[in-house]
Order: structure tokens, then sequence, then C-alpha cells
């Protein structure tokens, strides 16, 4: 049988009996279900490998988004946030899309740029073309430093030059393009930055100052597009709110930046989960909506049906080995429960989430407002928190949420009356 991620219900279940299901859509093991319901996976000698001075673990909530249908497949997608109404609201969002299909998804050949840049240099337009004659050496040391890169397909692929005019004169800056294949790549390139940097200098005549990877990793784009229909976001009229909202976002930088750190929401969550370095894709995602001018990193547009259609695309650099996700139990069992094959799965994911995060957001600010939503939210909280259970649960947070009163003592009353 088919697996599906549209569980209805999920969110009234146990974090027990979620995981269950879970553990059966992914086909976890005992131990690897044990892991993330007991520590977070995380014992304090892999902590104390990973980083310098260790002195504990920090746990962040892990949620499960459902409903995704992305390229035909169905996901259950692990969030690590503590931020409420997220992962409640890429499911739903994710829901309105399944009736049109779900998400489609691309991305580019996993390409990534170490940067050379190299300064006090006599002839630049010189060195430039000195450079630029030598690629094929130049490439050469750097296939080099990666023979198993190489092997799978991936390695050094291009390399360009352009001359700076900086406040102290002209500089080089070389980009080396690296395919890195299911890896996020820092340190491929990194190794392959610096191999290279001396016969840079030689070719040059300058001196080799910084070699790094770019965060800007405009070569490793992922897209997704998804139709919501107009019946099941609530009629056209909420078609056209959600692309005026897009809007203000394109012609206004204060609302921009909450309308990209809206989509982010989804895709750190993800990030963070499966073990990925978020603050390379966020430094990435902001600097990509940059490039021309801020914009917003997702596009909404009407349909000749009247449907909404929402499209993002950004660069995702994302892997699927190495890094994190070798060492940290969690973050493996995550990307099980997600069932990628490779990066590039990985990045469309990513991306639909991010989409589906700010479609939902754009939807309900246009709306009722998000603080309806958190308010019932933080009232299921509060009623647990005072020792409800079951169908109570839902009675308590309902009628506090209805009078306004979200509060301890609120719910403890309402519990002894029940
Ligand atoms: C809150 O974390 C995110 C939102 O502000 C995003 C948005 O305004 O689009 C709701």
């Amino acid at each position: 049988m088919e697996k599906t991620s549209n569980i209805s219900g999920f969110y009234k279940l146990s974090p027990a009996e979620r995981l269950k299901m879970v553990k059966e859509f992914a086909e976890l093991t005992e131990d690897e279900a044990k892991v993330l319901s007991n520590t977070g996976g995380l014992g304090m000698d892999t902590a104390n490998m990973m980083i310098e001075n260790v002195i504990g673990v920090v746990g962040l909530p892990l949620g499960i988004a459902t409903n995704f249908k992305i390229n035909d497949k169905d996901y259950l997608v692990p969030m690590a946030i503590e931020e409420t109404s997220v992962v409640a609201a890429a499911s739903n969002a994710a829901k309105m899309a399944r009736l049109k299909g779900g998400f489609h998804t691309d991305s580019t050949e996993p390409v990534m740029i170490g940067q050379i840049q190299i300064v006090d240099v006599p002839k630049p337009n010189e060195a430039k073309d000195k450079i630029l004659k030598n690629k094929e050496k130049i490439l050469a040391i750097a296939r080099e430093q990666d023979s198993v890169l190489v092997k799978f397909g991936g390695g050094p692929k291009d390399l360009n030059v352009k001359i700076l005019d900086t406040d102290e004169g002209p500089m080089l800056r070389v980009h080396l393009l690296v395919d890195v294949r299911d890896a996020m790549g820092a340190n491929a390139v990194n190794t392959m930055s610096e191999a290279i940097a001396p016969l840079l200098e030689e070719l040059s005549g300058g001196r080799a100052l910084l070699k790094i990877i770019s965060n800007l990793a405009v070569n490793r784009l992922a897209r997704a597009r998804a139709v919501f229909a107009k019946e099941a976001i609530g009629g056209e009229d909420v078609v056209d709110d959600v692309i005026k909202a897009y809007l203000f976002a394109k012609n206004d930088i204060y609302r921009c930046s909450t309308h990209n750190k809206g989509i982010m929401n989804g895709i750190i969550a993800v990030a963070i989960a499966t073990g990925q370095d978020h603050r390379a894709i966020e430094a990435g995602a902001h600097a990509y909506a940059a490039m021309e001018y801020y914009k917003p990193l997702t596009r909404y547009s009407k349909s000749k049906e009247g449907d909404l259609v929402g499209e993002i695309e950004l660069p995702l650099a994302v892997g699927t080995i190495g890094g994190a996700t070798k060492v940290h139990p969690a973050f493996k069992i995550c990307q099980k429960i997600l069932g990628v094959k490779d990066s590039r799965e990985m990045a469309g994911i990513m991306a639909a989430v991010g989409l589906a995060q700010n479609f939902a957001a754009l939807r309900a600010l246009s709306t009722e407002g998000i603080q309806k939503g958190h308010m019932s939210l933080h009232a299921r909280n509060i009623a647990i928190m005072a020792g409800a259970t079951g169908e109570k649960i839902d009675k308590v947070a309902n009628q506090m949420a209805k009078e306004g009163k979200v509060r301890m003592s609120r719910a403890q009353e309402l519990l002894s009356k029940l």
C-alpha cells in the first residue's frame, strides 16, 4: 500500500502515539525510535566530540509536519523549532496544496563556490589572463584533493576571475566552482581553495589572502511550486489578498524582511532537525534575496482558473552525507524519516516547506491575523500543563480561547469543573 502523509487528527495524538505512526511510516527500528523519544539522541560523549568546551546539551521540540506531497511522493517532515504554530501552519498549507497535486520541485546541480582573494597584484589584467590560460592546471590541483568526490561525478568544474576595485586599489577574486554532490561541501571547497592558492600566487605575482567557500550558493538553487485551489483556501478573495500581501513585501523592505523570515521558519526548522549548516542557509538565502534589490524569495500569481500559484527559489546548500549528520544520531534518524536519497531531493523538500510556511503566514495575516491561531495553540499547551488529558484538553482550551483568558489558574478552574 502507498504510504501517505495525509494523516488527520495527528495533532490530537500523544507524542508516543505520533512516534509510533512515524516509526511505521519511516520503518524506524526500536532503537531509533527510542533515540527520538528519550534524549534527542545526543549523549554527552558525542556532544563533547562535536564542539569545544562542552558543558551540556540544549533540547528543542521535534515536530512532524504532515500532509506533504512533493513530486507525487508523500513525506513526513521533521522540524525542530521552539516557535509555536510553525509545524501546524506548514501541515495545514501542505493539506491545502494536496488538492491540486501538492508541490513540484526541481534543483540545479550541487555546485558551490570557493573564493580566493588575491591582493598586491602588480598587473591585474595580465594576472587575470594568465590564471585563465592555466585553468586546466589549476583545476587538476583542486581535483587531486578529493578523489572520492571525483569518483562520484563531482569535483572542480570551472574557474573564473574578476578584478575588484577597492579602496586600496585593485584585487583579484578567483571563483572555483565545485560540484560537491551530496555533501554540504564546505570542507571539500575550502581544502581545494587552499590547495590552488600557491599556484594562483605564482601566476598573479600577488598574495592569496582569504580562501573560503561562499555561502551565496547561486549555482545550487532549489525551486518549488504549488497551486492552492481557491475553494481550499477560502475563496477568490483570499487568492487576491495573498497576492496583495506578496506585493507589499515586493515593494517594501521592512515587510520583505518579515516575509522572508516566515519562509526561513520552515526551512531552518527542517535544517536543524536534519543537521544542516543552517547559518549558511540563512546567510545564502538573504544574500540571494538581495542580489538586485532585497526581494521576497517567493512569488504569487493567479491562474486562469482563479487559483493561487505560489513559487519559491533560493540557494540551498544542504547535505545528506558528512558534517554533523555523520555523528548526531537524531539527525540521521530525521533524514531517515524523510527518506531522502540525495542532497537535491533534500533541497527540494526544504524549498517546498518554505513555500508552505510562507503561504500559511500570508493567508493567516490577510484573513484572521495570526494571533487567533497562536492563542488556541497556546491555550492547548496551558490546558495540558494544567493536567488536562484526552478530550478535556480541547474543552478547556476552547473555553479559555473563547473567553480570551488563557492562563493556568483559569485552566485549573475549568478542569476541576469538568
Ligand atoms: C512569525 O514567526 C512569522 C511571520 O511574521 C511571517 C510573516 O509575517 O509573513 C508570521
